[in-house]
């Protein structure tokens, strides 16, 4: 299983050292196939050693450049950063990412050699039409995306159940899993929305669940290694 935490806009460079200083001691009783990830907001992202791996939220497709605002491979590189996410639903909502940015930024990202967390989900009134709505929702958003990548994981998290607390149902996760990963040829497929403690354990279960990416409960670093060590 994968383990990553997406920090998101939370955290201090301060905030972020002292928590992975918490989760190295946890990390020392996880299970040795398991993988952890942390990515925390740009300005904490630095060289840390252990059994994690570090990746960036965002980048911009670029090494370096008069991109203000931005960091690129220039600035990751600093820090041995080879892990990113791209397409997240909060930068294709918040931050107006196209489909076509998005497949720019993965296009740029591949080519630099980058583990890519490539993150698709829908909207709720899209989910309320049903799984074959829901697919074709879906499977739009690998436009422009070369799922053959052998550094690629995919993220599926339905909008409505991120940051919500509502989680999506184990049968729509498994349907939605179960579908994707014949679209995907059988990729690490991780799930995301309101992953916590309380419902890893049958999340983990389910066919074609690789993973999870969690926000909210991966803010603690007790509360997230409970996950990893449930
Ligand atoms: P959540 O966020 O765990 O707070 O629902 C998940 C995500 O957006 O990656």
């Amino acid at each position: 299983m994968i383990y990553a935490a997406n920090f998101k806009t939370n955290h201090t460079r301060a905030t972020t050292k002292a928590y992975i200083e918490a989760l190295k001691e946890k990390l020392l009783t996880k299970k040795p196939e398991d993988k952890v990830y942390i990515f925390p907001p740009a300005t904490a992202l630095d060289s840390y050693a252990g059994d994690f791996t570090i990746g960036t939220q965002n980048a911009y497709p670029t090494q370096n450049g008069a991109y203000t605002g931005e960091i690129g491979v220039e600035q990751l590189t600093e820090f041995g950063i080879k892990t990113i996410l791209i397409g997240h639903s909060e930068r294709r909502e918040h931050l107006s990412e196209s489909q076509e940015k998005v497949a720019e930024k993965f296009t740029f990202f591949k080519e630099q050699g980058f583990e890519i967390i490539y993150c698709i989900g829908e909207p709720l009134e899209i989910r309320e039409q049903g799984i074959e709505a829901v697919m074709q929702y879906l499977l739009a958003q690998f436009d422009g995306i070369d799922i053959t990548y052998d550094n690629l994981i995919v993220a599926y998290e339905p909008i409505w159940a991120i940051g919500t607390g509502r989680s999506a149902t184990v049968e729509e996760i498994s349907s939605t899993h179960r579908a994707l990963k014949k679209a995907i040829n059988n990729k690490p497929l991780l799930y995301g929305g309101s992953a916590k403690p309380a419902n890893i354990k049958e999340i983990s279960s389910i066919d074609g669940v690789d993973g999870v990416l969690v926000g909210s409960a991966s803010l603690d670093a007790g509360n997230f290694s409970e996950m990893f060590l449930a």
